[in-house]
């Protein structure tokens, strides 16, 4: 059988095409997607000369692809599993229809081996997104499944660069191997942390930029563990969007915080100078460390930060507070140790969390409770509890919430999918349940969403 690629319909002119009458070629077309992934193991080397194996991504050759998509446009991504377990994606950030958000049973069968699954779906934000599996997916992250997804703003903001960093830890040996992806003591406490730092899969990797010009990095945080902190030194840095959105007036590019799942887009004014380099820098008690170089070359190009034009906000609905109903969630240690239920999306084999008390009982057919159940178009704020010694980023898939108030700290007004509640921290946060369906709701440590942090709140009209 002859197989034409899309690029082939498009571009014409080969013998084959002749074959073709136009309503063939027209129905061709119709059935490509806008894109394509294969999730494939691969040996890829991480390290200087060795070749880590049984490493996973969304291409049988590289690392994953960042997928460019326009907001307001509606987009095909086909994803064929080449893998010989189960797999599903997840577009995390993403306000999409329940039905492509990828979580296995609530949403989808998961995709097994040798099947594909399409998913469409129109972006209705802008900013910087990322997808990752849902289905075993401590062990599939671990080995490399994390991509980063952008989608356009309506209006260019000005930029001469657009840089997407895909920040991430891996688990390797001395010999460049996967160790154990984690320790269950430490599941059961901050979770466990990976032993080398990438950025797009390499190891301080350096990136030439014209001096004086304008780069938009994005950063995405999308390791299973770490909760960091970050600064850009060197150069004019700074935030102008956090989780996607636009923050209402930027802020210098130091001490950010950024948990697992977290973006933040920075606005780079590129040194003048070929001397004076620019580093991404993670700081760590134990040592600081660089994590990415950028430097500046050739002759300036002596733009300014201010001539970017700013951000428009998504169109995310503002809460009603004074008739939003208050839903109070406790998230602590796991009332029964009970391990959860083998399934085709794995088990960590241990029950450590919990919400409200509940254990999530593992990735299986169900039919489970929700946490609670929200009106369809109703405001409410959902109270976030921490009951436990340690730090835990909040996701909720399918609307996104803005931050009102903590007992323990000041907060920006930002609106987000991802919270990094702190140990014993209480946080407020409000939303409007505009988007029907059965939504994941779990901590973003994979090691504790896995061993019971996790569960799903119902929006039904
Ligand atoms: Cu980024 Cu439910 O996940
Ligand atoms: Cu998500
Ligand atoms: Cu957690």
């Amino acid at each position: 059988m002859t197989r034409l690629s899309r690029r082939d319909l498009l571009l014409g002119g080969t013998g084959v095409l002749g074959a073709f009458t136009l309503g063939g070629l027209v129905s061709a077309k119709a059935q490509a997607a806008d894109h394509s992934l294969t999730i494939a193991s691969l040996d890829h080397s991480i390290l200087p000369e060795t070749m880590t194996k049984g490493m996973m991504s969304f291409a049988t050759d590289g690392p994953p692809p960042v997928l460019r998509l326009k907001r307001g446009q509606k987009t095909s991504i086909d994803v064929s599993n080449a893998l010989d377990e189960a797999s599903v994606v997840h577009w995390h950030g993403l306000r999409i229809a329940n039905a492509m958000d990828g979580v296995p049973y609530l949403t989808q069968h998961p995709i097994e081996a040798g099947q594909s699954f399409r998913y469409e779906f129109t972006p209705p934000d802008a900013g910087t997104f990322w997808y990752h599996p849902h289905c075993n997916t401590l062990e599939q992250m671990s080995r490399g499944l994390t991509g980063m997804m952008i989608v356009e703003e309506d209006e260019d903001p000005g930029f001469d660069e657009d840089l997407p960093l895909n920040i991430r830890d891996f688990r390797l040996g001395g010999d460049g191997q996967f160790i154990a992806f984690y320790k269950a003591r430490n599941a059961a406490r901050g979770g466990t942390l990976g032993t080398v730092s990438t950025v797009n899969w390499k190891v301080a990797p350096t990136f030439d930029f014209a001096a004086g010009s304008l780069v938009r990095l994005r950063l995405a945080v999308t390791d299973i563990t770490r909760v960091g902190t970050y600064e850009i030194t060197g150069g004019e840095a700074q935030v102008i969007a956090i989780d996607s959105n636009p923050l209402p007036r930027p802020v210098p590019a130091k001490d950010l915080i950024l948990s697992p799942g977290q973006r933040a887009d920075i606005a780079l004014r590129v040194p003048d100078r070929e001397e004076e380099a620019v580093t991404l820098r993670l700081k760590r008690r134990n040592g600081d460390r660089d994590l990415a170089t950028f430097r500046p070359r050739g002759q300036s190009l002596r733009r300014e930060l201010r001539e970017l034009k700013p951000l428009k906000p998504n169109p995310v609905p503002e809460a009603d507070l004074a008739n939003a109903e208050v839903m109070e969630f406790v998230f602590g240690w796991s009332p029964e140790g009970d391990a959860p239920q083998p399934s085709i999306c794995g088990t960590l084999g241990y029950t450590f969390w919990s919400i409200n008390r509940k254990a999530w009982p593992g990735d299986l057919p169900g039919p489970f409770d929700p946490l609670a159940t929200l009106k369809l178009g109703k405001s409410y704020i959902l109270r976030l509890r921490n009951e436990s010694p340690n730090a835990h980023p909040i996701h909720l898939h399918g609307v996104s919430f803005r931050l009102l108030q903590s007992n323990k700290r000041k907060l920006p007004p930002l609106v987000t999918d991802t919270a990094l509640l702190l140990e014993e921290e209480t946080l407020d946060v409000a939303l409007v349940a505009d988007n029907p369906g059965d939504w994941a709701f779990h901590c973003h440590v994979i090691e504790h969403q896995k061993t019971g942090l996790t569960g799903f709140l119902r929006i039904e009209a």
